[in-house]
């Protein structure tokens, strides 16, 4: 759509430049809106093994090629996308009535994953983008959801919402909107998706609203069947493998099919994949990720795919119709 609108580049040579008669629009890196959406699942393991300083555990690596796509999705994040704000779904922010935003400033602590606490101690320190945070939450009740805005100082952030935001940006130099994973989907099969379509529309229209540039991360797993019993050495690189094929067999569907594109077939794939897998998408941060997007007609690139304890874990970068890696 750009090179529609390009003004012609005035003669190096040749004296007086000619003003252009209309304006340039704003080149790509500028424009606001969802300028990405991205499958960033959360598990402590992977910020384990790459010992960033804001974590205590210590390790000798581990689930290299996850973590190598993660630092492809960084530098796109930086380098290509350069958003005003990280917002960020993510499923251990569980709120039993209705959809939360956190709306504090200066979130400040320590995230502690319960179950592994030996792998995940995790000190936090970010900012919250609290005007559009609470854009979302006005949009969303307008749309007929309940929603609330966190105000509380003392919150302590989940492990999900930081494990996704560091993995997406370890500098913490972006400001943040998280929004909390209401659990009716873990009592209502997958009929609470829908809701998620709805706090999307949501925060597309806060985000447009704003004026935001706007990276979307979907804090989720896929297949969800895991290991109950850890190596001595947690990350043993000999014990990683998918659970089992059947898992491994549906999250290659869910991923041939995200490849291939467009999104909308993933409606109805999402909760067959869900049923199939127990898939951690069933707290919604997938649908509503890309429900956001308005569900694009482009393929998704599947940047990588790994498995953790058992688990399936994809990073996916999706971009808005009419845009792309130039
Ligand atoms: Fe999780």
């Amino acid at each position: 759509m750009s090179r529609v609108f390009r003004v012609p580049l005035a003669p190096i040579r040749g004296g007086a430049t000619t003003a252009p008669r209309t304006p340039a629009p704003p080149p790509a890196s500028t424009r606001p809106g969802i300028v990405a959406g991205c499958l960033s699942p959360h598990p402590p393991h992977l910020i384990y093994g790459e010992n960033p300083p804001q974590n205590e555990p210590r390790s000798t690596g581990g689930w290299e090629t996850l973590r190598w796509a993660y630092e492809r999705l960084r530098a796109r994040i930086r380098e290509v996308h350069k958003p005003d704000v990280l917002i960020v779904h993510a499923p251990h922010w569980i709120t039993m009535v209705g959809h939360h935003v956190n709306c504090v400033p200066n979130p400040r602590g320590l995230s502690v994953e319960p179950i592994f606490p030996h792998l995940f101690r995790y000190r936090y320190d970010f900012r919250t983008d609290v005007e559009l945070g609470e854009a979302i939450a006005d949009e969303a009740s307008g749309l007929g959801l309940v929603t609330r805005k966190l105000r509380d100082p003392r919150v302590r952030v989940d492990y999900a919402t930081i494990g996704a935001l560091h993995l997406a940006n370890p500098a913490w130099d972006i400001p943040v909107v998280s929004l909390s994973a209401n659990n009716n989907p873990y009592f209502y099969s997958d009929a609470s998706l829908t809701e998620m379509e709805v706090l999307g529309e949501a925060t597309r229209r806060a985000v447009e609203a704003t004026g935001r540039r706007a990276v979307l991360l979907a804090s989720n797993s896929l297949s969800h069947l895991h290991w109950h019993e850890e190596p001595e050495l947690p990350e043993d690189m000999e014990r990683e493998h998918p659970y089992n094929n059947h898992q491994y067999r549906w999250d290659m569907k869910l991923l041939e099919a995200i490849r291939r594109g467009p999104t909308a077939p993933l409606r109805d794939l999402i909760p067959e994949h869900i049923e199939a897998t127990a898939s951690e998408t069933k707290a919604g941060s997938l649908t509503w990720m890309l429900a956001a997007m308005g569900w694009p007609k482009v393929a998704g690139d599947v940047l990588g795919y790994g498995t953790i304890i058992g688990t399936g874990n994809a990073i996916v970068e999706w971009l808005p119709e009419g845009s792309h890696h130039g």
